[in-house]
C-alpha cells in the first residue's frame, strides 16, 4: 500500500470555521494518498486493513503555516529588540542580509534554519530570502529537503539600500529571471514566490519590471504593507498619487486578484486599503510578535475578520523573535487583547478557536486546501507531546489544546506529517 495512506489512532482537534474547535477522543483519522478522508470513531469497513498507528491518549492537530518570515533573519532572531522598522532594518537587518553572498555563510545559517523549521510545528511557509539568486536557490534545496511545502522568494530591492544590499533595477529583473530559470523544474514542495521587499526599496520601473515577470511566470506574491507610521508617512512621499499604500502596489498589479498575494503586517490598514485588499482577495499576514518587537502597533484583526479579510498568521522572524507558531498563535489572543482594552472596546479580543483558526486553516488557505482535517485536505498532521507538561486532574480534549498551545513548544511535537509523508 502506498505509504501516504494510513489511519491516526489519538485525541483529534481541528478547525473547521473561526468559532468552533472540532475535538474528537479516541478517534481514528484516516489519510489515503497523502489526503485525509475523515476523522471516524471506528475504522470504516472500507479503510479495513490500511496500516494504523496508534498514538491513544497524544494529541493529534493540523500543522500550521507560517505565511511570513525572512529566513536569513533567523541567524540574530532575539537580538537587537529595541529598534523601531526602519532603524532595525538598516541596523540589522541588511548587514546580516548582505553575508548571503557568501554561500559558505549562507549554506551554514540555511542549514540551521532548515532543521529548526523541519522539527518545529511549521508544516508550510511562505518565506523571504535575500536578494542573492545563488543563495535563494541554496534555501529553497534545503527547504526541499526538509519535506515541508514552501513558498521562497528571492528579494527586489533597488533603491533606498545601502550599496552592499542593493541591485540596479536592471540586475534585479535579470536576477530574478536567473533565479527563476534556477528553480524551474527541479522542486516538488519548493515554489518561487516574488518579492519585491517594500515599496519604499523598489522603483516604478523595477515594479514594472517585477509585473510583467509575474505575469509570464504566474507568479504569487509576498511584500509589506502598512506595518509602520514612518514607513507609511515615506510611501505617500514616494508615490504622492497612490490612494494609500496599498494602491502603490495595485497598481503593479501586486495586490492579489488572479495571482494571489501576501501582504505582511496591515497594522495601519485604512477603509480604502481594506476595501481593495478584500476586492483583491489578499492575504494578510497577522504578525503579532513582531507588531510587538518592532514597536509597529497592533493589527486590529477582529475588525478585519469581521470585514470579510482573508487572515493567517506569519512569525515574521526576525521581527518575531521566535519561529514557533504555537508563540504565534497565543500572541496573537494576547496583543488583541490590548487592542481591546487599550484602544477598542467594541473589538473584542480573539479567543483560542479564532487564533487556533487563523494559524491552520486561515494561512492553509493560500495553498489550497491545508490546515484542516476536513475530507479531501491536504495530509498535514502534528501529533503532540504533553509529558513535558503534565496536569494533575481532568481537562478536557479542547483544553489540553489550548494549555500546549500556551505551554508546549516546537520540541514537543513528536511526529509531523506533511501532504501524507512522514517527516519523524
Ligand atoms: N519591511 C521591509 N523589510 C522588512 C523586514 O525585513 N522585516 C519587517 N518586519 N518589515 C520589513
Ligand atoms: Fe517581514
Amino acid at each position: 500500500m502506498d505509504k501516504k495512506t494510513f489511519i491516526i489512532k489519538g485525541d483529534i482537534c481541528y478547525s473547521e470555521s473561526l468559532d468552533e474547535i472540532k475535538t474528537f477522543e479516541n478517534h481514528y483519522l484516516v489519510c489515503e494518498g497523502g489526503k485525509i478522508q475523515g476523522v471516524f470513531p471506528e475504522i470504516p469497513e472500507k479503510f479495513s486493513g490500511v496500516p494504523t498507528e496508534n498514538f491513544e491518549g497524544q494529541l493529534v492537530i493540523p500543522g500550521f503555516t507560517d505565511l511570513h518570515l525572512h529566513a536569513p533573519q533567523y541567524a540574530f532572531r532575539s537580538v537587537g529588540m529595541d529598534e523601531e522598522l526602519l532603524e532595525w532594518l538598516q541596523a540589522r537587518a541588511f548587514p546580516e542580509e548582505a553575508r548571503y553572498e557568501d554561500l559558505e555563510y549562507a549554506d551554514r545559517a540555511y542549514g540551521i534554519f532548515a532543521e529548526d523549521m523541519k522539527r518545529g510545528a511549521t508544516t508550510r511557509a511562505c518565506m523571504f530570502g535575500t536578494l542573492h539568486p545563488e543563495a535563494t536557490l541554496l534555501l529553497m534545496e534545503k527547504m526541499e529537503a526538509t519535506g515541508l511545502v514552501t513558498f521562497v522568494g528571492k528579494v527586489n530591492m533597488d533603491r533606498n539600500s545601502p550599496d552592499i544590499l542593493r541591485e540596479t533595477k536592471e540586475e534585479s529583473a535579470k536576477n530574478t529571471l536567473r533565479w527563476l530559470d534556477g528553480a524551474k523544474g527541479k522542486f516538488k514542495r519548493t515554489h518561487p514566490i516574488l518579492t519585491p521587499r517594500f515599496i519604499p526599496s523598489c522603483s516604478d520601473g523595477l515594479m514594472e519590471e517585477l509585473g510583467r515577470i509575474r505575469r509570464e511566470y504566474r507568479l504569487p506574491v509576498q511584500s509589506h504593507l502598512s506595518e509602520n507610521q514612518g514607513e507609511i508617512a515615506w510611501v505617500r512621499k514616494l508615490c504622492p498619487d497612490a490612494s494609500c499604500y496599498g494602491d502603490a502596489y495595485l497598481r503593479w498589479g501586486m495586490l492579489g486578484g488572479e495571482l494571489p498575494a501576501i501582504m505582511a503586517h496591515c497594522v495601519y490598514s485604512g477603509e480604502t486599503e481594506r476595501r481593495l485588499m478584500r476586492e483583491n482577495g489578499t492575504f494578510v499576514a497577522h504578525c503579532p510578535q513582531s507588531n510587538m518587537n518592532l514597536a509597529s502597533g497592533i493589527a486590529p484583526i477582529r475588525r478585519y475578520l469581521e470585514e470579510g479579510l482573508r487572515v493567517g498568521l506569519g512569525s515574521d522572524v526576525a521581527g518575531g523573535t521566535t519561529a514557533s507558531m504555537l508563540r504565534c498563535v497565543t500572541d496573537a489572543i494576547s496583543v488583541s487583547k490590548l487592542w481591546w482594552r487599550l484602544k477598542d472596546e467594541d473589538c473584542r479580543p480573539l479567543t483560542v478557536p479564532e487564533a487556533f483558526f487563523l494559524g491552520t486553516k486561515g494561512g492553509g488557505a493560500f495553498f489550497g486546501k491545508a490546515g484542516s482535517f476536513e475530507p479531501g485536505y491536504e495530509a498535514d498532521i502534528l501529533v503532540l507531546d504533553e509529558s513535558r507538561i503534565p496536569w494533575p486532574g481532568h481537562f478536557s480534549l479542547r483544553e489540553r489544546l489550548e494549555r500546549f498551545l500556551y505551554l508546549g513548544d516546537d520540541r514537543d511535537v513528536l511526529h509531523k506529517y506533511v501532504a501524507g509523508e512522514r517527516l519523524f
